[in-house]
């Protein structure tokens, strides 16, 4: 499919637009660049995304229902080189081998799991690969919370298939786990609607699945990401919950339920269920940490804080022309935990600008951090589109704001560090962006030291990128 293609399916904005599907897998050797790919930046940028190849229906199309695609730019000796692949689940390969879809979608899924409706014979769920990558062990895995990790392959992102950790791994796996730099172990979690409602495990350095406890919490909810200092790893047990019950009488099984509470639980990396200790917080709703770490007697966390969420309804509120998404947008928010005394404070870090796909120098993951990079969002515009990358700095309070310029559109941005980097920030911020007045697809480099300036290089890629989830830095 070309650049120049534009797909319109009309019943569903997350089909439409810069968000329909590719169908074709690329190679593109020695793209353009306008500037120039720095040559300290060694490394595999790559983006992955929900990209549905057969649609149940339409109309019912949750945008986390689509199979995975990767859209990759490979940097080495100042090039770049643009692949984008499937990820080759076996649901997939399934109705690719039907020729026609197997599988519902999230929501008719839910409502046939509550009518009582039989399961597909093929399985209850897709195992669907198309939330996030993480690079551990030196192993390349797609992710997405209801299932497996999917090892793959660098370059090339051939799918080599589920990863179990040796049949260790018992319950389903983050999309969001988080690997601690200096020791390499993964510290991971699931989620259940039915008990035990949440776990945890810990892989180590060799990728042996060294842990694992049951998380006891009142109800099963929604529980996208969590967070690791050195020393502890925090779940955030907010109230998006599952509920049977109301599933049967015709409602969403996934909903905003603030009765059920939002809490913070602590436990020692290594600890058990009764080791955890809760700390309850004001209500809200958070999908992305930006980081965590100890001071003293205190935990840190900085994350994406939003008001509420209606995720289940994500579909129906981005159809609609005036819906006014303000409580469910994000801003950069501060807790501070002390383990202590069990005191709380919270603190709205930007009060002013709202994004999303906070990350950091994942080098320091669980360390104290200077600097955070937001997607910034346009509330005011349909779809609440990224349009802007922001970068702050949390010692000064400092916000520097990089916009991508009239129609462009981006999303999440990774931070790679230069070859022998020598702070915090010294590297560069990376993202794809679709601009929407020219019909192009392109990959921004922005120097992060010179964050507000023109981007040191704008690569062109001769295929379009559609909108997808989380990005990752893999350094060669
Ligand atoms: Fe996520």
């Amino acid at each position: 499919m070309s650049t120049q293609e534009k797909v319109e399916i009309p019943e569903n904005y997350f089909l439409s637009g810069n968000y329909a599907p590719v169908s074709e897998e690329h190679v593109a050797e020695d793209l353009t660049v306008i500037g120039e790919v720095p040559a300290d930046l060694e490394g595999y940028f790559m983006r992955i995304g929900p990209n549905p190849v057969f649609v149940a229906n339409p109309a019912a199309y949750h945008i986390f229902d689509g199979d995975g695609m990767i859209h990759q730019i490979d940097f080495g000796g100042g090039k770049a080189t643009y692949r984008n692949r499937f990820v080759d689940t076996k649901g997939l390969r399934l109705e690719r081998e039907k020729g026609s879809w197997i599988w519902k979608g999230m929501t008719e899924t839910m409502a046939d799991m509550a009518a009582g409706t039989p399961p597909p014979s093929e399985g209850m769920m897709k195992d669907l690969v198309n939330t996030a990558m993480v690079f551990h062990n030196d192993t390349f895995y797609g992710l997405m919370e209801g299932g497996t990790p999917h090892e793959m392959s660098l370059p090339n992102m051939d799918t080599i298939g589920p990863d179990d950790f040796d049949g260790r791994l018992k319950h389903p796996f983050t999309a969001h786990p988080k690997v601690d730099a200096k020791t390499g172990e993964m510290m991971t979690f699931g989620y259940s609607p039915v008990p035990p409602f949440c776990s945890y495990s810990v892989i180590d350095a060799k990728g042996e699945l060294v842990h694992t406890t049951p998380i006891t919490i009142p109800k099963g909810v929604m529980m996208h990401d969590c967070a690791i200092t050195d020393k502890h790893t925090i779940f955030l047990d907010l109230p998006i919950t599952f509920d049977f019950t109301r599933a049967m009488n015709g409602e969403s099984m996934l909903a905003w339920e603030p009765e059920n509470g939002s809490r913070f639980g602590v436990i020692p990396r290594m600890g058990n269920d009764e080791d955890v200790k809760w700390f309850t917080i004001d209500n809200c709703m958070i999908f992305h940490v930006a980081n965590a770490w100890e001071e003293g007697d205190e935990i840190v966390l900085i994350a994406a804080r939003s008001n509420n969420t209606d995720v289940g309804n994500a579909t129906e509120n981005a159809n609609a022309d005036d819906m006014d998404m303000t409580d469910q947008l994000a801003q950069l928010t501060e807790w501070r935990l002390n383990m202590v005394t069990g005191a709380v404070a919270e603190r709205r870090i930007d009060a002013v600008n709202y994004g999303e796909f906070p990350r950091i120098n994942d080098n320091f993951v669980g360390l104290k951090t200077r600097y955070t990079y937001v997607a910034g969002i346009d509330q005011h515009q349909k779809g609440t589109p990224f349009v802007s990358e922001m970068k702050y700095d949390l010692e000064t309070g400092d916000i520097q704001v990089h916009p991508l310029g009239e129609g462009c559109k981006g999303g999440e941005a990774i931070f790679a560090p230069r070859k022998n980097a020598t702070s915090e920030d010294d590297g560069y911020v990376i993202l794809f962006v679709r601009d929407d007045i020219n019909q192009t697809s392109e990959c921004r480099i922005i120097d992060a030291k010179n964050f507000e300036g023109e981007p040191a290089a704008r690569v062109q890629i001769p295929h379009r990128v559609p909108f997808g989830f989380h990005a990752t830095w893999v350094a060669k």
